[in-house]
């Protein structure tokens, strides 16, 4: 997916497959910044993608845990829901430079805090849209 490109997702099924899509064009070490309302589908595509890394089991959102290591095929990937965190200082005294540094990629959904301190990173803005969500990459 290009930058400013957008894509219209009609399905929750369609939200997952383009998650999947996703995997194979994100580098090891990739950042990625999901953006979006609650219900947006940002743990949807992170299941998706996260599946299509190669973990057979359950990804859930780790809105109470803030953080989930999910061991793929590929290598680790990181789970983070910002969403409860009220300072980004909470997450760094949780390692989360080193996490990241090591994983094959981080996804961080609510993540804006963030967004300054990784330059490189994707940025996905997920919207509502009757019928389905819209998805746009920023970044
Ligand atoms: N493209 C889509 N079309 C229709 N429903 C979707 C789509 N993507 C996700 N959903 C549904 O929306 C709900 C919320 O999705 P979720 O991924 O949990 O959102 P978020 O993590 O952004 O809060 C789920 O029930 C999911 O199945
Ligand atoms: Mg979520």
């Amino acid at each position: 997916m290009q930058i400013g490109q957008t894509l219209v997702l009609e399905s929750e099924d369609a939200q997952r497959a383009f998650g999947a899509s996703l995997a194979a064009q994100l580098p090891p070490g990739t950042v990625l910044f999901l953006e979006g309302e609650l219900g947006a589908g940002k743990t949807t595509l992170t299941q998706g993608l996260i599946a299509a890394l190669g973990f057979d089991g359950l990804v859930t959102s780790p809105t109470y845990a803030l953080m989930q290591l999910y061991p793929t095929a590929q290598g680790e990937v990181l789970h983070v829901d910002a969403y409860r965190v009220r300072a980004p200082q909470e997450l760094y005294e949780m390692d989360l430079e080193r996490l990241m540094a090591d994983a094959r990629l981080s996804i961080l959904e609510w993540g804006q805090s963030f967004y300054d301190d990784f330059p490189d990173a994707w940025l996905l803005r997920l919207e509502h849209l009757e019928g389905g969500r819209r998805v746009t990459r920023l970044r």
